[in-house]
């Protein structure tokens, strides 16, 4: 957890500031959503981030993917020896990353099982495309059709998912609980080793939540780290993280360990944001408090 780390094993985020894409001056300082993010995560650690709305979770989660809406206007990550932001997203994602998405898309005419068997192919094939690897050859570093029909198959029953999913289109009429299920899904298939979660637990029923949690669980190993973005500390009662963030304001502006959670849970974000020298009037319930302000320039 410090600067000396190797970064092979370890995402090491250093000074990130990113801006939205669309922003005519991206590079303006006032454009920036995320401020100066300092993050390491080493193999096998789990990393909650939590926040109030609005704070740039999803925007960290989708700068570390690639996600074209958004440039990094300054610092670096590194990773497994390369610089991550030099990489395209399927590049990233062939090298390990995973995300789940808070809002998963719908794409209406590929179906589930086709999906992930071309993810899985092109994770399978690395990030050089290693032309020795035919990934639907077990005895060339691949997975034959039966082999992945019984992978499926235990990660529906892992996650207990009907298999009757697997010939839907991806999220198409998916439930919003459905939906979360299929990126727990796709994620244990893929078995990236640098997994985000944004916000996996929201929406779900509480049964949901823990069939999730309980499959998030059984696929933590010591070769993969998790950056686990949520608003509620309940999902943290079943996935112990060994981290805890804040991010306000572009920053993270404070760092513990599972207490954080529970104590965030009891005052919200006004007392730490104080502590760390933020004013407190404009709290995570500053949006409900604009609202007449908003209204008097609207007049
Ligand atoms: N593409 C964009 N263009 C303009 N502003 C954006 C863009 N993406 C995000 N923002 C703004 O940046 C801020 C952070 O958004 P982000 O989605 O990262 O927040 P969050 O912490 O994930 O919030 P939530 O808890 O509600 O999911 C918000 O004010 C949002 O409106
Ligand atoms: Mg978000």
């Amino acid at each position: 957890m410090n600067d000396t780390v190797t970064s092979d094993q370890h995402l090491v985020i250093r000074d990130l500031h990113v801006a939205p894409a669309a922003a005519p001056d991206a590079a303006a300082p006032d454009k920036e959503i995320l401020q100066g993010i300092d993050l390491t995560i080493g193999k096998g650690e789990v990393h909650a981030i939590m926040g109030p709305n609005g704070s740039g979770k999803t925007t960290l989660a989708y700068a570390l993917m690639g996600h074209p809406s958004y440039v990094v206007t300054r610092g670096e990550v590194r990773w497994k020896g390369r610089n991550l932001l030099e990489l395209s997203p399927d590049k990233r994602a062939r090298l390990g990353m995973f995300l789940a998405f808070q809002y998963p898309t719908a794409i209406p005419g590929l179906s589930v099982a086709s999906f992930i068997r071309s993810a899985l192919n092109a994770k399978l094939q690395g990030i050089d495309k290693n032309p020795d690897v035919d990934p639907t050859d077990s005895l060339r570093g691949g997975t034959s059709m039966r082999e992945f029909r019984q992978k499926m198959r235990e990660k529906f029953a892992l996650l207990k998912m009907d298999e009757s999913f697997a010939s839907r289109y991806v999220n198409e009429g998916f439930s919003g609980g459905e939906k979360k299920r299929l990126e727990m899904l796709q994620m244990a298939v893929l078995e990236p080793e640098m997994a985000i979660l944004d916000e996996t637990d929201s929406g779900l029923d509480i049964d949901a939540l823990r069939i999730v949690a309980e499959g998030v669980n059984a696929m933590l190993n010591p070769n993969m780290g998790v950056l686990l973005i949520t608003h509620y500390q309940r999902l943290l009662n079943y996935i112990t993280p060994d981290y805890v963030h804040v991010l306000a304001r572009g920053r993270i502006i404070k760092s513990g360990g599972k207490d954080l959670a529970l104590r965030l849970e009891e005052e919200g974000y006004a007392p730490v944001l104080a502590e760390a020298g933020y004013d407190v009037d404009e709290t995570d319930e500053t949006d409900a408090a604009r609202v007449p302000e908003a209204l008097e320039v609207a007049r």
